[in-house]
């Protein structure tokens, strides 16, 4: 046997140069063929653009560009030739996209791999049966009535025993510069995590270092999408082959992520999981599998924590920018619950018609995820006439939809909540219009827990609190990632509100 084995190690050395021959012949092969299909040379004034960063001189984002391309082409649809990218802005090719051609338009293979090391077969990564079991299940959880309450309950936890007292304690602190959106990133994985695997991290208690599962994660989404953004998925493939550069932090990052999903799934198991309410133990009474459990984990914290932690600092970032909003914020809350009274339940919390109409307001102008894409199965015509051949990718993007005069009407630069009202009542747009939170069969499952969220801290620190911007710049400038982060944080100083009885 020993014999065998060594025979065959020492053939293989014989054919070792043969090998790395035919290997780099079949590599050149598919790098041509790639080059072929991929238009890399493409030199349209978009492409050119793109390739040559020249955008970079007039915009500081690229959804900042993306958006004024959008609302300067007739059909609100674009090309982005070097990248097989058809970008759409037009609400009528949202809906056939999302809905009418849903099955045409999975999140496909590219994406998949693009995500596959960090979102594994997770909801958010794939299609077909995996995604029907997964979103059956979360939505038989997410839908209860129940469930609403449960959040309300760990959202103003958290509020008043960890984020009131630290905001409390820098308050008027001379270098009581604080970075909020920090923060943010921090209330919002300890919410998520109490609420889909009932475990609490506390990572607000900002004594303590962020956790090492939230660096990680944070390292992870960033690499995964500088990976999508690359002309060539060949470059990191290779380097990830090679465990180079970026591709090496990925695995680092990945090790770190994998050891500690384990470990709340270990503790889920030890606390049991057969009367608990939080998601992580519904999906544990149907699935054993270790590392489905792991990928369902990872896409759920993607799901709640950074989606929950951006929204939050656009708000205070325009909030911030816009004391009038505030004040009638104030104003409405004390008509509704009482000058020094706070919601008790989830349901007065739905009669800020004002507040909610400000929340909706900032996503519209700052979505959380300023983009999605889908990749074409069969050749299609969007209903705004564009051809789209099979294997495109095709991306709709709220962020350009947001700054739409055709979709807004003129004052659509504008932060203006008053926009929701109709005789003072909330009153949505068409989820086409505003896909922030997707919309069709896909729409995201988190909706009614993000709002409370968000409402819950607005409403809980703008009565508190006032929030003053010490950032260098006056535009928000985000940095490339799966969700929308500011550049640089959003550093604000923060002066508690004086007043003769505390708010509750
Ligand atoms: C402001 C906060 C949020 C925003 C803007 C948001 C937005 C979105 C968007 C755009 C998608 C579609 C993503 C894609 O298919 O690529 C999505 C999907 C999803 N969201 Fe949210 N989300 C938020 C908060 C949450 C929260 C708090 C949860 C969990 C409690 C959640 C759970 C999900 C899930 C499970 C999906 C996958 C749905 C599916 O593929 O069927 N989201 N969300």
């Amino acid at each position: 046997m020993e014999l065998g084995v060594s025979c065959f190690f020492h053939s293989l050395h014989d054919l070792t140069p043969f090998l790395l021959f035919a290997a780099i012949i079949l590599s050149l092969t598919w790098v041509f063929l790639y080059l072929l299909r991929a238009n890399l040379w493409c030199n349209c004034e978009t492409c050119e653009a793109y390739l040559t960063l020249s955008w970079t001189k007039q915009f500081h984002n690229l959804s900042d560009w993306y958006a004024h391309l959008l609302k300067n082409s007739p059909t609100k649809t674009i090309h982005l030739h070097v990248l097989g990218n058809t970008i759409t802005g037009n609400p009528d090719n949202v809906e056939y996209m999302l809905t009418t051609r849903f099955n045409n338009y999975p999140k496909g293979k590219p994406f998949s791999t693009i995500l596959g090391d960090f979102l594994g077969l997770g909801i958010f990564n794939v299609d077909g049966d995996l995604w029907r079991f997964q979103r059956k299940m979360a939505s038989l959880e997410l839908d209860r009535f129940s469930i609403r309450s449960y959040a309300f309950e760990i959202v103003h936890f958290e509020i008043e025993q960890r984020l009131i007292p630290l905001l409390s304690s820098v308050s008027g602190s001379n270098h009581g510069v604080l970075d909020l959106q920090d923060v943010f990133r921090r209330f919002s994985f300890d919410t998520i995590c109490r609420f889909s695997f009932g475990l609490d991290p506390r990572c607000l208690e900002m004594s303590l270092p962020m956790s090492d599962f939230a660096v990680a994660f944070d390292l992870a989404s960033k690499l995964s999408a500088e990976r999508a953004m690359s002309v060539s998925p060949l470059v990191w493939k290779i380097k990830r082959m090679m465990n180079l550069g970026n591709e090496k932090k990925m695995k680092e990052a990945l090790k770190m992520i994998n050891i500690l999903a384990q470990e709340v799934i270990r503790q889920r198991r030890k606390m049991g999981f057969l009367n608990h309410k939080d998601l992580l133990s519904r999906f544990m009474r149907t699935v054993s599998d270790e590392k489905f459990l792991r990928d369902i984990v990872i896409s759920f914290l993607l799901a709640g924590r950074d989606t929950v932690a951006s929204a939050l600092s656009s708000l205070f970032w325009l909030l911030a920018k816009h004391p009038e909003v505030g004040s009638s914020i104030r104003l409405e809350a004390d008509k509704v619950l009482g000058p020094n009274q706070g919601p008790t339940c989830y349901k007065q919390l739905r009669e800020l018609h004002y507040l909610q109409a400000a929340v909706y307001e900032s996503m519209r102008l700052y979505p959380p995820i300023q983009f999605d894409s889908k990749f074409c199965q069969e050749d299609d015509v969007l209903p705004d006439g564009t051809f789209v051949k099979r294997g495109t990718r095709v991306t709709y993007h709220p962020y350009a939809m947001g700054r739409m005069e055709a979709i807004w009407g003129p004052d659509c630069l504008e932060f203006k909540p008053e926009r929701w009202l109709r005789d003072g009542v909330f009153f949505p747009e068409s989820p086409f219009k505003y896909p922030v939170f997707q919309a069709g069969y896909r729409v995201c499952l988190g909706k009614e827990m993000a709002i409370l969220e968000l409402k819950s801290v607005a409403l809980s620190l703008f009565r508190r609190f006032q929030f003053q911007l010490a950032t260098t710049y006056d535009t928000p400038r985000f940095s490339p990632g799966l969700t929308a982060t500011l550049s640089g944080g959003l550093p604000v100083l923060v002066r508690e509100i004086v007043t003769t009885t505390n708010h509750p």
